[in-house]
């Protein structure tokens, strides 16, 4: 893979405004190529990061195609959706065409292998056939990192972290509550053609220190190693990169 490449920012709202013009030129680029942009967001604080997006020049809502990197399993309107965090800061103010918007599937809550079979079948629409296209390849995914590491719903320990085949399945156990949850697995992630992740604030300092400067640790973050020509970025704020080693 590329080596990484760090944006370190002085404070969260210089890192939304540089995340904004990110966005766009991935965005520009896709459209240029095919006429559309596909790209996988994640909920916890990351939809709020998305804030410099609205009113920005160069978007063009109309040519995004938006699934979920993980989403909780709990109806669309439920304060831990992440469907509803991403709604109500973003796609509320904007003009996605609602069909655009790749949501988990509610009648299928209490059955989770249908809940996953279900989003696969969501985006082998969207990534053409599953077997002419051995994964699908992202414009773009966001991430987020959870102080133990975690990204995605791909928990320390966890045997998701082995999955290679599935391009979508659930966990019934993960330490962050809700248990429920579905995620993209990492030979998804790993296939995209930019992967970015977001961490701001003290709270990551430690763990942004061991994914960066610690891959003997094996964190579920370092683990995300696009394939070439993928690009893995890191948007970080001051505050977490205080005990990250520079080049
Ligand atoms: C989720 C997320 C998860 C999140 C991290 C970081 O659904 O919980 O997708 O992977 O990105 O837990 O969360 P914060 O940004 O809130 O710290």
């Amino acid at each position: 893979p590329n080596p990484s490449i760090l944006n370190v920012f002085e404070d969260s709202s210089i890192l939304v405004r540089s995340l904004a013009d990110f966005v766009v030129k991935a965005q520009k680029e896709a459209v240029d190529k095919k006429g559309r942009f596909t790209i996988a967001l994640s909920g916890g604080s990351l939809p709020k990061t998305l804030n410099g997006l609205i009113g920005h020049q160069g978007v063009k809502w109309d040519k995004w195609h938006v699934f979920y990197v993980d989403e909780r399993v709990v109806p669309l309107d439920h304060p831990d959706s992440n469907h509803k965090s991403c709604n109500d800061v973003l796609f509320s103010k904007v003009s996605i065409p609602p069909s655009q918007i790749h949501t988990i599937s509610i009648e299928f809550l209490d059955d989770l292998e249908e809940l996953c079979d279900n989003y696969e079948e969501q985006l082998i629409k969207e990534f053409a056939q599953k077997d002419s296209a051995r994964f699908p390849v992202f414009d773009l995914i966001l991430l987020g990192m959870g102080p133990d590491g975690h990204t995605a719903s791909l928990f320390p320990g966890h045997e998701l972290l082995q999955e290679a085949d599935r391009w979508v399945a659930y966990i019934e156990d993960s330490p962050k509550p809700p248990p429920k949850r579905i995620t993209l697995t990492y030979p998804v992630i790993n296939h995209a053609s930019r992967v970015a992740f977001v961490a701001t604030g003290e709270g990551k300092q430690d763990i942004l220190k061991g994914v960066l400067d610690q891959p003997e640790l094996g964190l579920p973050a370092s683990k995300v190693k696009p394939s070439y020509p993928g690009q893995l970025y890191w948007f970080v704020d001051n505050a977490a990169a205080a005990k990250v080693d520079y080049p």
